[in-house]
Order: structure tokens, then sequence, then C-alpha cells
């Protein structure tokens, strides 16, 4: 039966240590002016809460989307719509997408494609995690918390069918 949690396969402290390093690379990265978080709601919120929390400068802005793919609940089905946009205006700024996990690739390529019109200044992707063997769609992801392997993963804002994302690890999720 689905639903069945296992193992840990990152603890609550990993992901932390591990979420104040790339916010330590960020801040490098970023030496100046604003830079916009666009979080891809909902299974990022809680990763860009506690990385927007790491980064002490520069000035840090967080805004939200919705995107939504169609297919069951485990896959993407390839045709991806968004379902709440921006309401800033990002043309001319730094502007990082912050997601929960890539799988397929489907959303953060056509997200990347849609947000690179708006003409920002820069436009690159922080991931906490990466499932790269499932890629069918190549991305160019600048920051990856943890690369993991082919197991359906929830909490730490991940979810399946909406459960398990207050979480503080993340864990496998049985089959
Ligand atoms: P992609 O378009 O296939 O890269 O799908 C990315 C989205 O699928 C993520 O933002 C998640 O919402 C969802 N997803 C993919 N793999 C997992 C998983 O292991 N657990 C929970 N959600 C997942
Ligand atoms: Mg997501």
């Amino acid at each position: 039966m689905p639903g069945q949690l296992t193992r840990i396969l990152l603890t609550s402290d990993q992901i932390q240590q591990r979420v104040r390093e790339l916010a330590a690379d960020i801040e490098r990265d970023y030496a100046d002016g604003p830079i916009y978080l666009v979080s891809v709601l909902k299974g990022a919120f809680v990763f860009v809460a506690d990385l927007a929390r790491a980064i002490t400068r520069p000035a840090v802005r967080i805004e939200f989307m919705a995107i939504s793919s169609y297919g069951d609940q485990k896959t993407s089905s390839g045709q991806v719509k968004v379902t709440r946009d921006l309401d800033v205006n990002i043309e001319g700024y730094d502007v990082l997408i912050v997601e929960d996990i890539i799988d397929s690739g489907v959303t953060l390529s056509y997200l990347k494609r849609l947000l690179e019109q708006r003409k920002p200044k820069s436009l690159a992707i922080a991931t906490l995690l990466d499932k790269p063997e499932r890629r069918m769609q190549p991305v160019e992801v600048k920051y990856v918390g943890f690369r993991i392997p082919d197991e359906f993963v929830v909490g730490y804002g991940l979810d399946f069918a909406e459960d398990y994302r207050n979480l503080s690890d993340i864990r496998v999720l049985g089959a």
C-alpha cells in the first residue's frame, strides 16, 4: 500500500547544514543589489524560508509562483501551466528560481524559458534535491543541495497527495 514512510534519506541536521552552505555560495556570488528568490509553490516553501534566512546579504526579496503539471501524483505529464504568476516586474534584476526538487526537468525548463522572456539581469536555479537519473529535459542548475537516487521522497515541503510536507527530515516513501 502506498503512503508508508520508510527510511530517512536526509536528516534535518544534514539539510540545515547544506542550506547554510548554499546560502554562503549565493552570498558570495551575488555581491550587491537586490536578489529575487522566486520560489515555486508549494513544495519549495520550506526550503526558501530557510535559505532566505541563511542569507544575510544582499537584500533578498521573496516571490512565489505556482505551477501545475498534469499527470498522476508521482510523475509529470510534460504539460505545465502557471496557476499563480509573479506580481512584480523582474526586468533588470538578479533572479534565482528556488525549487524543491528536479525530477524530469519539465517544470524548471518551462519556468526558466518563461522568466527569461522577462529580461532579468541574471536568471539561475537553486534546487534542494536533484534526481539526475530521471531527467527528460536538460536544465542548467547553479546550486544543488543534494543529488539523490530515483526514489520518491517526502518531507521538508515535499508531499505525496498533500501529506508529509511538515516533516523536518526527508524520507523515502515506500511503495
Ligand atoms: P519535474 O517537472 O518532473 O522536474 O517535476 C518537479 C516537481 O515534481 C517537483 O517540484 C515536485 O513537486 C514533484 N516531484 C518530483 N519528484 C518528487 C518526489 O520525489 N517527491 C515529491 N515531489 C516530487
Ligand atoms: Mg514543486
